[in-house]
């Protein structure tokens, strides 16, 4: 993993809060022979079930959504302030029209068969352990029927981080 090191998950440095929802991270998954990835800003690091665990929200339109579902595993990938302009370019076009990974300019790497990028300065590999679409009979509060206005309802998926590496 170039000079990637494992760490255990406990020791992410980092606020989750601020590293998701601020400087974003990329979502990447295999499709038998094809990756995508797209840039991701909500979700959440805790732990679920006794194991450190990863909280990812995707929309079905999204191309990477069918990646996810393809494989019982996938990588959220975090990358410093110089890599702000490729994260909104694969947040923002969608691997169905371009090749965003070549133009990106990113490295993929795969550790067993997960892919992610070596430019990353954290790396969690997760293993699927649930999944669920979102029910809007669910929404406490009113506000949030906002956010689907197509009825585009995300599929909550809440993974193991079964290895977990750091510059
Ligand atoms: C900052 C940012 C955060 C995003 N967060 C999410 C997200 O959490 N879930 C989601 O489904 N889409 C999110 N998106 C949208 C996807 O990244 C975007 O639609 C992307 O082009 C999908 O690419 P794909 O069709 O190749 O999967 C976000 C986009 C940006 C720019």
């Amino acid at each position: 993993m170039s000079d990637l090191k494992q760490i255990n998950p406990q020791q992410l440095s980092g606020n989750a809060i601020q590293r998701i929802g601020t400087d974003w991270m990329l979502v990447t998954a295999r499709k038998g022979d094809q990756v995508n990835t797209m840039t991701a800003a909500w979700g959440g690091l805790g732990v679920m079930w006794g194991k450190p665990a990863a909280f990812v929200v995707i929309r079905p339109q999204r191309y990477t959504y069918a990646f996810v579902e393809a494989s019982d595993t996938f990588s959220l990938t975090f990358f410093d302030d110089n890599f702000r302009e490729t994260l909104n370019y694969l947040g923002t076009v969608s691997g169905r029209d371009e090749d965003k990974i070549k133009k990106s300019k990113l490295t993929l790497a795969n550790s067993q068969d997960t892919p992610y990028f070596t430019e990353a300065s954290q790396v969690l590999i997760c293993r699927k352990l649930y999944r669920q679409t979102f029910d809007p009979d669910c929404f406490i509060d009113p506000a949030i029927h906002q956010q689907y206005k197509e009825k585009d309802y995300h599929i909550h998926y809440i993974a193991e981080i079964i290895e977990a590496y750091q510059r």
